[in-house]
């Protein structure tokens, strides 16, 4: 059993995507606990539906980059986490956070990397013109949305899309992806202990 430690900033609908293949059994999981950076995230709610603890890390009231992820370090220690899922976490991430789960943190990004790396990659792939884009899971690196791919999903752009349509396209290739994503991911790189 995969014991799982998921981020989330905002709405938080692949955090729930996960919670539900685990209800399902499609992904050998737990979920010990949800951390959130802002106050009012959606994702708290869905937490409380699913009887999941979620801890509140408000970056405002952090100095640092590194201060923020050291109280993150420890929160998910002490969950007794062992994958960390970034799961539309808006925050970069420091070597304090990397380094302390080796290649054991996933994030999704909504676009097929290496395109469009960064913030609003939807709103980026859209002014490109491109016809095809989509989703990736990867493994975090300090470098931004740069780490090893796991998994990817492709989605077209159709002539009348906007965000929104397109947006809503790509989040349902990321819930399909992302909990075989973490499965496959263990498989290739087994607990610390084994
Ligand atoms: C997802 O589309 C995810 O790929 C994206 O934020 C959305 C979160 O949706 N992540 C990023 O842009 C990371 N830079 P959700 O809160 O409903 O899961």
């Amino acid at each position: 059993l995969l014991k799982l430690g998921v981020m989330a900033s905002g709405s938080g609908s692949n955090f729930e995507a996960i919670a539900q293949a685990i209800a399902d059994q499609q992904l050998h999981a737990q979920v010990n606990v949800l951390l959130y950076n802002n106050p009012g995230a959606k994702a708290a709610a869905r937490a409380d539906r699913w009887g999941i603890p979620a801890v509140l890390l408000n970056h405002r009231e952090f100095e640092s980059r590194e201060a923020l992820d050291e109280a993150i370090v420890e929160t998910l220690r002490q969950h007794d986490v062992e994958w960390v899922i970034m799961a539309g976490w808006m925050r970069i991430v420091t070597p304090v956070l990397i380094n302390a789960f080796p290649r054991r943190i996933l994030n999704i990004h909504p676009s097929l990397l290496p395109s469009f790396k960064g913030n609003r990659a939807v709103e980026q792939a859209l002014a490109a013109g491109v016809k095809i884009t989509g989703c990736t899971v990867h493994l975090v690196v300090p470098e931004v949305d740069s780490g090893d791919i796991i998994m990817q999903a492709a989605v077209p752009i159709l002539p009348n899309d906007t965000l929104e349509t397109l947006h809503d396209r790509i989040h349902t290739q990321e819930y399909c992806i992302f909990p075989k994503a973490i499965a496959l991911a263990a498989q290739v790189q087994p607990p610390s202990n084994a």
